[in-house]
């Protein structure tokens, strides 16, 4: 494949497609000869990678395309800074599709409802930047939103009247680029390397898989895997090919090789992170990756034995606990109600996404298959170190955790959360648009919930446990508190005749 794209890349040169770049023998680049001096950390870091040793030299990749807005002339040249997904496609088209294919590629879409517009400003096409939820007041600014969410999640690039890039410098992993495109290759290929070794390492990932809601790098590093990979990472081979990278080259997983790689030759590498991942671990419940739950279609059923126990355990119902809810959150939902004009900018016929209405048109390629195919990839992975009987053993254990999440967040959801919006009982007093039952909810899924869960599956006992299941029933007991207090406080408020 590479030989072809280098004959390709060859024949071009000859032809004259790229009159101004002539193949790596032309010492004389238009753009490294004076670069060199300007910006030589960059000449220098792309004269270590392989794309200098081919001859893909500056204005193959700066030169802007005709139509895209963010194209500017230089020196006699007509090159662009944004050097999106859509140019390295020519090239790299699978790696761009699998991309493209992946959770990684609506990223950009999911902040668009965290933050409000400026007070009084009017939002227009121009500015419209973050999104237009103008009922959620907040003390998180547009300002630190650049710094904070988007820094990972991507912004939506603008090109301003007098042709500057607004929102940028940015390479969130899916950002919105003025030319229609989403994502951004260098989040984990760091320009002008563009090295697959650093792409592999744990680092290129734990950059945003980080933090009290998403703590990969950390359930990584306390992970056994992660051990092995402190203690003898340095002497691994990280430069072999995809397809020929496999355990005689390293001797525990990183991230990469679990999620992306094709390892030890028994699986096909993949640019699509959500490829080999049978359930949805991040939203406020956990369901199968299958097409009627990602469609919010079908309820899922919590294991019966399990749901019972815990009906008991907090006195509710037979039968209350169930089933959980689907389909949630939407990024194209999102981005149309928040965003619409950016929604209308990369959705519908001829755009980067033909088709988005719901989670499922946002998982596309591999991604699609049935939640066991996509798990048989990721054994596939395991068993090139592992017998099956540990593999299978070890992922049997973690989908009974699923269960246990599902049926204790549902309880302490039903039992001291919904009762106090039921029965208008919450605090006047709310801090960033909630209140402190807000915000505990809110925690039990999106932080506690979400550690107890990848913990599990990523041998991160620690998350699983102390960070995850124990700090879920900590900010349980205090929902059932403030419940109870709230109860007590109406009750003396009506026998004083207090408003
Ligand atoms: C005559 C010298 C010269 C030549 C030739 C030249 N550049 Fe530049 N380039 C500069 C300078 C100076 C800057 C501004 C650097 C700064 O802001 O510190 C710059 C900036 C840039 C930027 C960043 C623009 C931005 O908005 O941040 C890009 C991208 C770029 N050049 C690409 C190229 C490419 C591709 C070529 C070859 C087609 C090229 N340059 C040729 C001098 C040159
Ligand atoms: C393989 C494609 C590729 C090649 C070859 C390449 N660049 Fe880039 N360049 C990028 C990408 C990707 C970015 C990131 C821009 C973005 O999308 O935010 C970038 C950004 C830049 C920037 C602006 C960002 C910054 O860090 O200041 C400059 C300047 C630049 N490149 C100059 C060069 C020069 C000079 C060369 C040749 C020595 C070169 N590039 C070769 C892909 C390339
Ligand atoms: C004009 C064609 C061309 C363009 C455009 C191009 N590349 Fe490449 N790239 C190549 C070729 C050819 C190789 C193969 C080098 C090899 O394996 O020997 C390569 C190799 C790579 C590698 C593997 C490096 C390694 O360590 O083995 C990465 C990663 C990569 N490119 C990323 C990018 C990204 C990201 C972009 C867009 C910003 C891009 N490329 C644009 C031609 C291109
Ligand atoms: C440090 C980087 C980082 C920051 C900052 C960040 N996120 Fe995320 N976000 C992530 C990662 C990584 C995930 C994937 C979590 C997972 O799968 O475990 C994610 C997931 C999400 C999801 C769920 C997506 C899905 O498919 O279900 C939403 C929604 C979201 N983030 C919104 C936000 C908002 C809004 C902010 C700012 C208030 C924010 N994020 C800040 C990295 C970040
Ligand atoms: C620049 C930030 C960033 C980097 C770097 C990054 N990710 Fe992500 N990742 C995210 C965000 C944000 C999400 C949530 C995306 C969404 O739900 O749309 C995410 C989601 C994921 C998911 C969940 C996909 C799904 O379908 O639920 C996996 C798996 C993942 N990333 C793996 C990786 C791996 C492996 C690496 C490193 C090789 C990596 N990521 C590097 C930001 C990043
Ligand atoms: C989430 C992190 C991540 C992102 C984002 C990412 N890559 Fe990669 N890329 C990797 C990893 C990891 C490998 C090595 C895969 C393996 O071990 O099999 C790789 C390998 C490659 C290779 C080498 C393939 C080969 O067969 O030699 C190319 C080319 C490439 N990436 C291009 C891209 C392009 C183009 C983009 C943007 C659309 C991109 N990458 C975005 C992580 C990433
Ligand atoms: C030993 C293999 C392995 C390693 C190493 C590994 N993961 Fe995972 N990861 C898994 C498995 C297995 C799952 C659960 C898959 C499923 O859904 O069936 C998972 C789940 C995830 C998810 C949750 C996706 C969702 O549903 O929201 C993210 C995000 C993620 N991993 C990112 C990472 C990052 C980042 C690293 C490195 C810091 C990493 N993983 C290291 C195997 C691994
Ligand atoms: C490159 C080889 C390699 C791959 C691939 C790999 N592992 Fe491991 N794994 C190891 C090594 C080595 C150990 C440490 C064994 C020991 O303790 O002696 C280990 C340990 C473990 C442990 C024990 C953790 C502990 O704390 O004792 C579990 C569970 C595990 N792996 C599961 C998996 C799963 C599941 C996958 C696939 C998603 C996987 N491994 C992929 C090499 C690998």
């Amino acid at each position: 494949m590479k030989k072809i794209l280098i004959i390709i890349l060859g024949l071009l040169v000859v032809a004259g497609f790229y009159p101004k770049v002539a193949g790596a023998q032309n010492p004389t680049d238009p753009c490294i000869s004076c670069h060199d001096t300007v910006t030589p950390g960059i000449v220098k870091q792309w004269q270590e990678s392989k794309h200098s040793k081919v001859g893909v030299k500056c204005y193959v990749c700066h030169r802007a395309k005709d139509d895209d807005p963010a194209g500017f002339n230089h020196n006699g040249y007509r090159v662009t800074a944004l050097v999106t997904p859509k140019y390295c496609q020519s090239c790299h088209a699978k790696e761009v599709e699998e991309f493209k294919n992946s959770l990684h590629a609506v990223a950009g879409f999911f902040p668009l409802s965290a933050y409000g517009v400026r007070s009084g400003e009017k939002v227009t096409k121009d500015n419209i930047t973050i999104g237009m939820n103008y009922n959620y007041k907040t003390n998180f600014s547009r300002e630190g939103a650049e710094q904070g969410c988007l820094h990972c999640h991507g912004t939506v690039i603008k090109v301003g009247k007098d042709g500057k890039l607004i929102n940028w410098p940015n390479n969130g992993i899916g950002r919105l680029n003025p030319d229609g495109s989403t994502g951004s290759c260098t989040a984990c290929h760091t320009r002008h390397r563009f090295s697959i070794a650093e792409a592999r390492k744990p680092e290129a990932c734990g950059q945003c898989h980080l933090g009290p809601d998403h703590p990969q790098i950390e359930i990584y590093t306390e992970s056994k895997h992660g051990a092995i990979y402190a203690a003898d990472g340095e002497n691994w081979n990280w430069d072999v090919p995809p397809g020929q990278w496999g355990p005689k080259d390293i001797g525990a997983p990183t991230c990469a090789t679990c999620h992306m790689s094709g390892f030890g030759g028994a699986l096909q590498p993949t640019h699509n992170v959500s490829a080999r991942l049978k359930w949805e671990l991040e939203p406020v419940f956990s369901w199968p990756t299958e097409k009627k739950y990602l469609e919010g279609k079908a309820k899922f059923s919590i294991d019966p034995d399990i749901a019972r126990r815990y009906e008991k355990l907090y006195g509710l119902p037979k039968g209350s606990l169930s089933k959980v809810g689907t389909g949630k959150p939407n990024p194209f939902a999102i981005a149309k109600k928040f965003a619409p004009e950016v929604y209308k900018a990369y959705v519908g016929p001829g755009k980067w996404f033909e088709k988005g209405d719901t989670r499922y048109d946002a998982l596309r390629g591999a991604a699609r298959r049935s939640p066991e195919a996509k798990r048989a990839d990721m054994e596939k992975v395991c068993t090139q170190c592992h017998s099956t009987t540990w593999v299978k053993g070890e992922f049997a254990k973690a989908e009974k955790v699923i269960d246990a999440y599902n049926a204790v967040a549902l309880a302490i959801k039903k039992k001291f959360y919904d009762p106090i919006k039921k029965e208008k009982l919450d605090v006047d007093i709310k801090f960033n648009g909630k209140s402190r039952p807000d915000s505990l909810w809110h925690e039990v899924w999106h932080h506690q919930g979400r550690r107890w869960r990848m913990g599990a599956f990523m041998q991160g006992p620690d998350y699983e446990h102390w960070h995850g299941a124990y700090e879920v029933s900590t900010a349980g007991a205090e929902l059932a508190n403030w419940l109870d207090d709230l109860r007590t406080r109406k009750a003396v408020k009506q026998k004083l005749n207090l408003k």
